[in-house]
């Protein structure tokens, strides 16, 4: 087994401890030691204690105390935050895993880059490439021939359409559709439901039905 720590208590760490145990569940793998967190609410720790995960404590602390290397998952939905809390875990020796639940259907020649999450549900087509510590929630589809730059978090259920390419460190919410063809920019972020019928000009915030 291979010691894993999650960074990250919220609601989206604990659904990465939900992948990690479902990929157990079909073949051991993971070890998890805990969870980090800087600030975790009380309410996150009972849910925590509740399936038996420790705490591990602030990353600062987990920096200064760790001895051997260990994998790690950065489940934190916002693509900036994940950039450089994942920065600084890679910094000090540890290593980024690849975590695709096996309730997902991945097809051929995809590519998924080291840090990358796919939940349950998930659809990812064929000739997809992901980038490193993407985020692919339940549910949500990437059509074929789409590429994702490093740091994107498509939400729940959102459908990217073939053909897509989405600009690093943007995020797609939950229930949105990209129409085919089209182009996100860097750090564009796009409103649940939303449905976009234009490239996005980086940087922008797009919501609505068309999106605008
Ligand atoms: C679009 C979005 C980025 C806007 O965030 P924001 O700038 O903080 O927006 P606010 O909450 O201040 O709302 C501003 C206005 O936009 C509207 N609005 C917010 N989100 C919207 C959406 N997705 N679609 C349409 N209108 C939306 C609000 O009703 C409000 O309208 P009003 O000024 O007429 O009252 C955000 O609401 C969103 O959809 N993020 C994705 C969230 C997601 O995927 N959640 C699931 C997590 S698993």
């Amino acid at each position: 087994m291979e010691r894993i720590v999650v960074l990250g208590a919220g609601g989206f760490g604990r659904e990465a401890l939900d992948v990690i145990e479902a990929i157990n569940s079909v073949s051991p793998r993971w070890d998890v030691v805990g969870v980090i967190d800087d600030a975790p609410a009380a309410v996150q720790l009972d849910r925590l204690a509740a399936r038996g995960v420790p705490w591990l404590g602030a990353l600062d602390t987990f920096l200064d105390s760790s001895g051997e290397p260990v994998w790690f998952t950065v489940a934190i939905g916002s693509p900036a935050a994940r950039q450089r809390l994942h920065a600084r875990l890679e910094g000090a020796g540890h290593r980024p895993a690849t975590l695709v639940h096996p309730a997902a259907h991945v097809g051929s020649l995809v590519s998924l880059a080291p840090g990358t999450i796919i939940c349950g549900g998930a659809q990812i087509s064929t000739n997809v490439t992901i980038g490193v510590g993407g985020h692919v929630n339940p549910n949500a589809t990437i059509g074929h021939d789409s590429t994702l730059h490093d740091w994107v978090s498509i939400n729940p259920a959102a459908v990217v359409s073939g053909e897509v390419t989405i600009g690093a460190t943007s995020l797609v919410g939950a229930g949105a559709v990209i129409l085919q063809g089209l182009l996100v920019g860097e750090g564009a972020l796009i409103g649940a439901a939303a449905c976009v019928t234009r490239s996005v000009e980086p940087g922008r915030t797009v919501k609505g039905v068309p999106a605008r």
